[in-house]
Order: structure tokens, then sequence, then C-alpha cells
């Protein structure tokens, strides 16, 4: 499954070991990753007893006991939905009664490899009717002796048998359920749609969709639901006529029951994880794609697809799977793959094998409307979908505490992917840079978990030497490895499940000489990463735990790669010691999962080099030096005013990259000071840095064109948001222009990649008018990615009464849907007026919310996160609604809470050190430059 950060962490630790375990066969960097057991609901690691009495002998806790195998099921599902109610034309007829529910049965077949008296499946909130055990050897009925259904949080289902089940025995058992659908986006539920009937009277459509992972499937059917419980399935599904049934495997016969009902029968399944099933019953219609042997179809709303909107994901997606599979020397094991865009989904996507799932806004794409930043997006996601068909379903971690296996390979193979289809984007640089900043600045939490379990967390610092290897970087090398040894892994666990010391094992096959293992460990068993600290006058480098509020005994295994002023990247320590004042810059292209510290001499060099000869510095480190300052400030490792002087270059700047960091570290002293008196002129001195990038953007800007180069693209955006954020006339003038035009002709001339900008500027500076065009519009399009532009740019206003409206509208689904109501929250409290309403709403309604919104894969935690991102005074707040709700009501949010607590005690120490030297500092800085500008045309040279 894809969700913002945590993919983030998953990628840049894969990626740190497969570029420098293929580079100098070594493998020495691996970051650590939250797991986020707790937004799983994962159940805890289970402590297995070494021997198992029997019987009676103590029973599961919360993992099954593993007596039993399941090899194969056959499951029938029946969902009870019309895809639609007809309008009775008789007043006094009665419309059929859309009872939502489903009934069904299945069976199946398992082996004994401990002796049992009892059965142990999952069932969560399925109305169970017959249960029949067979033993399939004698084939003879197993006498039962009842059935109990677990109350608690390990939803067994509990048989027990009046006869024991032997080992090596084969058995069968049949089930017959019955079980609700509702709109809570888990297990088989309802997702509700209007379509545009050409006279203007639309109809609500019902699509029954799964999600499944990653412990609902046991909402479903009764069955052994965890991942290492893989099995094959036959799947029956009986739907009514007028719809088209999908799931994982290739229809192999449709027949008709009665006049109501059809049959779908599907080919057996791969083997494979009950998380991974999935079915769709819809009226969708489809659009194919190209590939040599797998029949590929993109399904959406047929509105959408009749508007083309599927064609950009139809057009890429056998790109992708064709690269795929070239590069992973596996085929894709099946002959069908199907996508489908859902108008309500709980995460980005879900990766389910033959059908993968989408939010419509992950996989619909409209030229002219969508902007480039979504057409990234899509891209993005389908290829980290397709990915996890092989690192995910093909093989799968054996248990959730190491679902980084998953996600780290299926993040980074969608890099890959990407940059193969869309080698002009230049994805790589991009999206390296972007996901080790966010990974960076949650890891340094520590309340931050370890990658995997935290075994033996702390190791102690004997291999000091080693940390400074020598690595010399070879692209040829990197080839042959990955030609020689690739993903030997992959083909000898396909269909099975691993844990990372399996990966491990196939790493050491690679690199005979080092201890794969020990040096992994490091970097999967700790918290956090290290900050290697340089001084170039003595040559010394050591490392450190790197957190932002206290510190560890941790060590890592890091290699180092250097350049300095007249040479070009090496990596030999004597490196270290600089000659004549030159600078020495470490981390070399950011490609390490490190951060670095260098004694003031050389700040001072390399800041001079970025204001003097930025060119010098390569693009990645120019943003690194940003980010390495802005967070050794505040962790106190280096002044605060240190990393503001390493923005000073960005007057001259036109480069992505610096920027992008620029605009993410100084988001967080906006956040703190926001609210203070700093603020004015924090904002004067933005213009300043932006006002010659906003220049340089001007005239694609004011012709609603952007540039042609992709990175440019981005760039132009970022000139726009830090132009109208920090109140440049000149981009205020030109959004609120523009917007008013789309207002006064109705027709909208706004380039889309900067709609939501501009929207947003135009809500912000607007009033009611402004805001009642945007809802209007927001309600009438049926085009996802409008409907999300405007979604954002509605949490802009400044209106007080309008922010609390919406707000109230977050709780309706027919307003906002009920995937989008976090999100809109948090983006109303990222809106500076919108903060402390944000804040209320949710403590009012936080028991509602976590009722409704909190089953499934809703991000309760990321609605902490972001409703309380400002906090640097209300310290005690938080702490009381802590207390106010306990662990079990905060739920999947428990570990939120707690991180924003670390959060906002670290952020009141920070500003209280911090905010008169940055008045000071940014008074003083703002006032030195006299060519305070508003208008491009007074520009010196754009
Ligand atoms: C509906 O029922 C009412 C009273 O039961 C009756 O008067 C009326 O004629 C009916 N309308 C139709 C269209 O059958
Ligand atoms: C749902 O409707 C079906 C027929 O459409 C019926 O057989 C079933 O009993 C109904 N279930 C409930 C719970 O009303
Ligand atoms: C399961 O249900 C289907 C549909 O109701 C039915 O045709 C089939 O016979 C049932 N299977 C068993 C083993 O009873
Ligand atoms: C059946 O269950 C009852 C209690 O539920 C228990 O006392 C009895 O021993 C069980 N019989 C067998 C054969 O396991
Ligand atoms: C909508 O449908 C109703 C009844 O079918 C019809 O009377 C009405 O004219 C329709 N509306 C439009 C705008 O066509
Ligand atoms: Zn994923």
């Amino acid at each position: 499954m894809a969700k913002g950060f945590y993919i983030s962490k998953a990628l840049a630790i894969v990626t740190v070991v497969l570029t420098f375990s293929a580079i100098a066969g070594i493998i020495t960097m691996i970051i650590v990753y939250q797991t986020q057991t707790a937004d799983l609901n994962m159940t805890p690691r289970p402590t297995i007893p070494v021997t198992t009495p029997f019987p009676p002998g103590p029973r599961p806790q919360m993992r099954l006991p593993g007596d039993l195998v399941p090899d194969h099921y056959e499951l029938t599902i029946r969902p009870y939905l019309y895809p639609y109610i007809e309008k009775p034309t008789d007043e006094n007829a009665t419309s059929p009664d859309q009872n939502m529910t489903f009934t069904g049965n299945s069976t199946v077949y398992f082996h004994c490899v401990r002796r049992t008296k009892t059965v142990f499946l999952h069932n969560r909130g399925l109305t169970i009717g017959t249960v029949r055990l067979t033993d399939r050897d004698k084939n003879q009925r197993v006498p039962l002796n009842g059935t109990t259904q677990h109350r608690d949080e390990s939803n067994f289902f509990e048989i027990s048998v009046d006869e024991v089940l032997e080992v090596g025995g084969n058995y069968s058992l049949f089930t017959e359920f019955e079980g609700e659908m509702m709109d809570d986006l888990a297990g088989l539920y309802v997702s509700r749609y209007r379509d545009a009937a050409a006279d203007g009277n639309s109809t609500e459509r019902f699509v029954a969709a799964t999600q499944m992972q990653p412990t609902d499937a046991r909402k479903v059917f009764p069955c052994f639901d965890e991942p290492a419980m893989k099995a094959t399935f036959d799947v029956k599904i009986i739907h009514r006529r007028g719809t088209e049934a999908l799931a994982n495997s290739q229809e192999s016969d449709k027949s008709i029951v009665d006049e109501d009902w059809l049959v779908s029968t599907f080919h057996t399944t791969q083997k494979m994880s009950t998380y991974l099933l999935a079915f769709v019953v819809s009226e969708f219609q489809s659009t194919p794609s190209k590939h040599e042997r797998v029949k590929i179809l993109t399904y959406a709303r047929p509105e959408a697809i009749a508007a083309g909107h599927a064609d950009y994901a139809a057009e890429i997606t056998g790109k992708i799977l064709t690269f795929l599979e070239g590069h992973l020397e596996i085929n894709f094991p099946q002959k069908k793959l199907d996508q489908v865009a859902l108008p309500d989904f709980a995460a980005a996507a879900m990766e389910n094998w033959g059908l993968v799932t989408y939010q419509e806004s992950a996989l619909l794409f409209e030229n002219g409307v969508s902007s480039m930043l979504a057409k990234e997006w899509t891209a993005t996601i389908i290829a980290h979908e397709l990915a996890h068909q092989w690192f995910g379903n093909l093989v799968t971690m054996k248990w959730w505490n190491e679902i980084w296996l998953n996600e780290g390979f299926a993040a980074y193979m969608s890099t890959l992917a990407v940059d193969n289809i869309e080698p002009s984007w230049n994805i790589k640089d991009m999206l390296m840079m972007e996901n080790l900043h966010s990974a960076f600045e949650w890891d340094a939490l520590a309340s931050s978990h370890p990658l995997s379990s935290p075994a033996d967390a702390i190791q102690t610092p004997s291999e000091i030497i080693e940390l400074f290897d020598p690595i010399t970087y070879s692209k040829v090398k990197a080839e042959a490895w990955r030609r020689t040894h690739k993903w030997m892994y992959l083909k000898a666990f396909q269909y099975e499940n691993t844990e990372q010391a399996d990966l491990w094992k196939y790493l050491q096959k690679v690199n005979g000489k080092i201890n794969v293992a020990n040096v992994m460990d490091t970097w999967t068993n700790q918290i956090g990463y290290p900050v290697i600290t340089i001084n170039t006058t003595t040559g010394e480098a050591y490392q450190r735990h790197f957190q932002y509020n206290q510190s560890t005994v941790l060590v890592w295994h890091v290699p180092i790669k250097v350049m300095s002023e007249t040479s070009g990247p090496t990596l030999f320590k004597e490196e270290f010691v600089s000659k004549g004042g030159e600078w020495i810059l470490a981390n070399v292209n950011a490609a390490g999962y490190y951060r670095v510290n260098y004694n003031p001499e050389n700040w001072h060099s390399l800041l001079t080099a970025l204001e003097e000869d930025p060119e010098r510095i390569p693009i990645v480190n120019r943003g690194q030096l940003i980010d390495d300052a802005f967070n050794l400030a505040r962790a106190k490792l280096v002044n605060v005013t240190l990393a503001l002087n390493a923005t000073r270059f960005l007057r001259n700047e036109t480069e992505l990259i610096p920027w992008e960091s620029a605009v993410t570290n100084l988001r967080y002293i906006i956040a703190m000071f926001d609210r203070s008196e700093v603020f004015g002129p924090i904002q004067a001195y933005r213009r300043q840095l932006v006002t010659n990038l906003y220049c340089f953007f001007k005239n694609y800007t004011d012709n609603a064109t952007v540039p042609e180069d992709h990175s440019q693209q981005h760039n132009q955006i970022n000139a726009i948001r830090v132009a109208c954020g920090s109140g440049l006339p000149e981009c205020r003038l030109m959004a609120t222009r523009f917007f008013r035009y789309w207002m006064q002709n109705g027709t909208n001339i706004i380039h889309p990649n900067v709609r939501s900008i501009i929207y947003c500027q135009a809500i912000s500076a607007g009033g009611e008018e402004e805001w009642e065009f945007g809802w209007k519009m927001f309600q009438s399009s049926n085009i996802t990615s409008d409907r999300e532009q405007l979604r954002y740019a509605l949490a802009c206003t400044k209106k007080i009464w309008l922010l609390n409206r919406y707000l109230e509208y977050t709780l309706n689904p027919d307003k906002i849907r009920k995937m989008d109501a976090v999100s809109t929250i948090n983006t109303i409290a990222g809106n500076v007026a919108g903060q402390a309403l944000a804040w209320n709403f949710v403590r009012a309604h936080w028991t509602y919310i976590s009722q409704e919104y909190g089953a499934g894969m809703m991000p309760l935690g990321s609605l902490i996160d972001g409703v309380t991102h400002r906090f640097s005074t209300d310290f005690e707040l938080l702490e009381r609604f802590q207390m106010d709700h306990d662990e079990e009501e905060l739920g999947s949010a428990n570990r939120a809470v707690e991180q924003a607590i670390e959060r906002t005690a670290a952020n009141i120490q920070w500003v209280k050190e911090n905010k008169q030297p940055l008045l000071e500092w940014f008074q003083r800085e703002s006032a030195v430059t006299k060519n305070t500008i508003s208008y491009c045309s007074e520009a010196p040279a754009c």
C-alpha cells in the first residue's frame, strides 16, 4: 500500500542498500524506519513457546498457533447490492430495498503440522451459520464440540473438535456466513458516486469493493488471516445482472443463475496471502493497455473512461509492467492485470494481486486539467503497486513487523520504473531528495521506532574503524552485480514468506568479506540515523546518534564519500584535512543516509562558495547543505543563524533542488513564528529571496504557460508559492486577476500546474464570494483532479466563519467524502487562521471521528500530526488530550499523540532559545538589501 511517509522511509533504506551493496560489494547503509505497526492495527509479535504442550496447552493470544496450515480455499460471495435504484414510475410503488448485506460460503483445505483439538481461524463481524469439518484422508465428517467467537482483538473463531487432528492429516472446513457492507472502506464495502445523465438528472450508483490489508479479509470470510498463511483461491462471485465482477485472476466462466443474478467463476489464483485478495462489483468500464502477454484493463466510472481520464494510466501501465518484468527477470505470473479507480478508497492504492485498486485521484488524469504533479503521482503510484506484484505479492514478509521488505523495495523499484518510462522527468534525484528529507525529519524523534523489532537494539561501538572504510563508486560494477546476482532472492522465495535475515543471507553470497547481517542490523535494529562530524583542521571524524532533543549511544556502519574544492569526489579519510582553507564536502550527492556537521571554518568556506561560486558544489548538495544546516540547528549542533546564512545564495539560484530544500526547511520556522512579530521580517526576507526566481518565470506565469523542462515546472510552482505566500504584490495581483477572470467569464484559463496555488491565493485574498464560487465549482465538478485542487484551496480563506463551516462539512460525507476528511482538516490546520479552529474541532469531535473514521486504514495518526504541527506553546493541552482519551480510544493515533507531545516539547524549547536571534537576523538581513522591489519590471536584470 502506498501512503506518504510510509513509503518515504522505506525508500531511503532500500536505495541505500541497493546502491551501496551494488557499488562496491559492501552493504553499509540502512536507515531506520517505522513499521507503523499501530497504523496497520498490527498485533504484537508473539512469544511462541518453544514446545507446545498438547493438550490442553496454553491458548494462543493474538497469533494463530500454526498447528494447521491452509492450502486452498473455495470461496463464494454474493453481495446483495443494486448498482442503482430505479425510481418507480408509479408513485405508489416502492423501490427495492438496498439492504447492503452479503452472504457466502467457503471451504478451506488445510493440513495439520502439530496435533491439536482446536481449529483457530479469524472472523470479525460475520454471522457464521453451518460449520462442517471433514477428514479428507478418511473422507468422513469430524464431529465438533462447539465453536466460540473471541470478542477481543484476536478475532479468533475457535472450533473445538471431538477428535484429535493428527500430524500429516488433510482436512477441509466448510462455513456459511453472512456479513454487512458499510461505507467503512474496509473489508467488503460500498462506494457511491453519481452519474451525470444526459438530461441533467443524475442517479446514485453503487459499487462493491474490497480493502483487505492488513487484517480485514476476516471481515469478508472466515480465514487464516496472516500473511504467512498463503494459499490458492478459487473464487465465485454471484452478482446482479448489469454489473461486472472482478477478482484477482481471470474469469473462467460466467453463467446465469436466474433473471436477477449471474455467477462469475475465476481461475485458481497464485499461492498468496489473504490480505491480497480483492473483488469489485460495478458497472465500470475499462481502457486497455498494450502488453505482449498480459491482458491489462484500467477500470473507472463509465463517464471517466469515455472522457479519456484513464488513458494516461493505461498508456504507462503496460510499459511499467514490461520494464519490471525485464528488470527482475521474472514474468508477471497471471494472464490478466486489472486496475480500478474507486470513488471511495482509504489508501492511495492497494496492490492486490492482479486487481490493483486506487483512489480516483491517483489513477485518473485529464490533460489540460490535471497538473504535472498529478501526473507524476499517477506514474509513481502505478509503478509502486506494480512493483509490489513481486515485492510483497510474490515474496511476502513473514509478519507485519518487517513490512519494510515490501514497501522499501516497491518504493525503490517504482523510482527506477518511472525514470525508465518518463526519462525527461529526472525523477530520481527529486524523489530521493523528498523522501530522504521527510524520513530524516521523522526519524530524528526519540519515539521513532526502529525498522525491525528492536531485538538487540544497542550494539557496542567496537568496529569504529570500519565505519570509515573507503568505498569506490563504480557503475560498471553495479551493473555487473545486477546482472549476475540480481533478484536471486526473489526467485528463491517466490510464493513464500521471508524475514530480513533471508535478504541478508542472499546479499552475503554476493559480499563474501563483510558480515552483512552485522552491518545491516546497525541500521535496521536501531532507531534513528547518525550525524558525522568532520573537523577539517584536525582531520578527525566521529559519529553520534542524531536526535532533536537527546542523544543515545548508537553506532552505525557508515560509508563516507567526500570531495574538496580541488578534488572530484573521492573517498579517503586523508581528505578530511583541509589544506589552505579550501572547503571539504562530505556525502557527495547526498547518497548516504546520514547528516554531516563540520568545524565552523569549513562551514564558512562552504557557505561562501555557495554564494560566490555555487556551480562548484553539486546541485543535490546545495539542497543537502541547507537541509543539514537547518536540522543540525534544530538539534542545537550549530547556530540557527548558520542555517539561515545557508539560504542567502538562493537570491541567485534557479535550480529546483536547493529551492525545494529551502521551502521545506523554512516551513518549520514559519510554522513556529507565523503568529508572532518575527513573521514580518521573515516575510520580507522571503520576498527578497524569491523575487529573482519569480521574475525568472514571469513570462510563463503571466501567459498561463509553463516551461518545457520538468524540474523547471516544479520550480515555477515554488516561485509562485513563495512569492504569493510572502506577499509579493505582483504575485498576489496575478492570482486574483486569473481567478476573477474565471468567476466573471466562466472560463478557467489558469494552467493546471499552478491551479491549486492560484486558487488558494485568490481565496485567501478574497472573501465569501470567492469561497462560494470555489465551493460551487467543487461540488459541480465530476473531474477528480479539479475537485482535489479546489478542496485544498478552500482551506486557504482567512475568514474564521468560513473555515469553521468548512470544518463542519468534513464530517458530512455528502459534502466531503470520508476518505478526504482527514486531509481536509489537516489542510485547514495548515492555514494559520485555521490552526486553533481545527484543533478545537478535532478535540470536540474526537470520539465521533475515531469511531466513524477510525476503522480500516483511516489515517488518524496523520490527523493528530497535522493539527498539532504548529504547537510550540500548548504543550499542556496535548497531554490533557492524551489523558482524556485512554490508549484504547486513541487507537491507531496513540503513537502520533506521543510524537506530537515530544515534538511540542522540542518546539517550545526551540522557540524560547531562537526567537531573539532569529528576529535580529531577519531584521538585519531584510534591511541590508536595497533592491526591495515589488514588480519584476523594477528588477535589475530578469
Ligand atoms: C396511490 O394510492 C392512493 C391511495 O392509496 C390512490 O388514491 C392513488 O390513486 C394511487 N396512485 C396511483 C398512481 O396508483
Ligand atoms: C437482503 O436482501 C435479500 C434479497 O434481496 C434477502 O434474501 C436477504 O434476506 C436480505 N437480508 C437482510 C438482512 O435483510
Ligand atoms: C455455496 O453457495 C453457493 C451459492 O449460494 C451454492 O451454489 C453452493 O452450493 C454452496 N456451496 C456449498 C458447498 O454448499
Ligand atoms: C467438549 O466441551 C466441553 C466443554 O465445552 C468439555 O467439557 C468436553 O471435555 C469437551 N469434549 C471433548 C471430547 O473435547
Ligand atoms: C428528470 O427526470 C424526471 C422524471 O424522470 C423528469 O420529469 C424531469 O424532466 C427530468 N429532469 C430534467 C432536467 O430533464
Ligand atoms: Zn506499498
